[in-house]
């Protein structure tokens, strides 16, 4: 039986269960999320996500196996940049690119739809890795390369494009991707979009300095709902040539 830890390069933060095989999770991933397209900014995209039909919606969060299960959530960051692929197919068309932190993998979906030439899905969450390949299945895609190391910090080569779907969430989170991007950028000439519903750890960083907004969504009322006090989401692109801006006038 193929374990996960054979399947994932790099398992040590503890996320599995010891001997879980990916048959094991993908089973559980079925069993405990629903098909949904609906009520979210990409009805292109099928997805198996929680809701209130789910039976863990309810239960008590201790029960849970894994750690939190952002893959089954469709946040709101990212369904501005996987809408933002979708209507621009220009963008990912024959680029190779990272979803970095790809949860449910909905903008790695958008990006393969789009013709980019290689995706990558990280997300050091390796249930989300599975996720990822069942909702590339889900929507008639073949498998997706899925990693899980966390590759803030490691050398960026390779890509063309990196997409962040609401990776600024934690102020430690959001330092340490702005040093890496700058690297990614400076090194590689990497292009970095940025989907983030106005999240204060966002919004407050230094980084905002140096983003140009691309487009801007209003959320559907069932995200509004669940997220509350959020009301649009919104796609950036880090423009570095701001930096000289900034430089001068600060
Ligand atoms: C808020 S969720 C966003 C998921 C997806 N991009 C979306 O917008 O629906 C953040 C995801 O980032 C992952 N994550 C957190 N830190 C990470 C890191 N250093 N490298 C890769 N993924 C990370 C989490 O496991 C989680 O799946």
């Amino acid at each position: 039986m193929t374990t996960v830890q054979a399947l994932c390069t790099s398992i040590t933060n503890g996320y599995l269960q010891d001997g879980a095989s990916v048959k094991d999770i993908k089973d559980f991933i079925k069993e405990n999320t629903e098909v949904v397209n609906k009520h979210n900014l990409t009805p292109e995209i099928r997805l198996r996500l929680f809701t209130p039909n789910c039976r863990f919606w309810h239960a008590r969060p201790e029960l849970w196996p894994f750690t939190d299960p952002f893959w089954a959530i469709y946040w709101p960051g990212g369904q501005a940049l996987t809408r933002y692929l979708l209507s621009n197919p220009g963008v990912s068309k024959g680029k190779r690119v990272l979803d970095l932190g790809c949860g449910c993998g909905a903008s790695t979906i958008a990006a393969k739809f789009c013709g980019a030439a290689r995706v990558v899905a990280n997300d050091i969450d390796p249930v989300a890795g599975i996720a990822t390949q069942l909702n590339c299945e889900l929507n008639g895609l073949d498998p997706v390369l899925c990693e899980t190391e966390n590759t803030i910090g490691s050398e960026p080569e390779g890509y063309d494009l990196i997409l962040l779907g609401d990776m600024f969430y934690e102020e430690a989170l959001a330092d340490s991707l702005h040093n890496w991007l700058d690297r990614c950028i400076n090194t590689h000439g990497t292009q970095v979009l940025i989907g983030d519903p106005g999240r204060a750890s966002f919004e407050g960083h230094g980084i905002r300095r140096f983003l140009r907004q691309e487009a801007r969504f209003e959320l559907p009322e069932a995200v509004r709902e669940e997220n509350y006090g959020l009301s649009f989401t919104t796609v950036w692109r880090y423009l570095p040539e701001l930096r000289h801006t900034h430089s001068h006038s600060d």
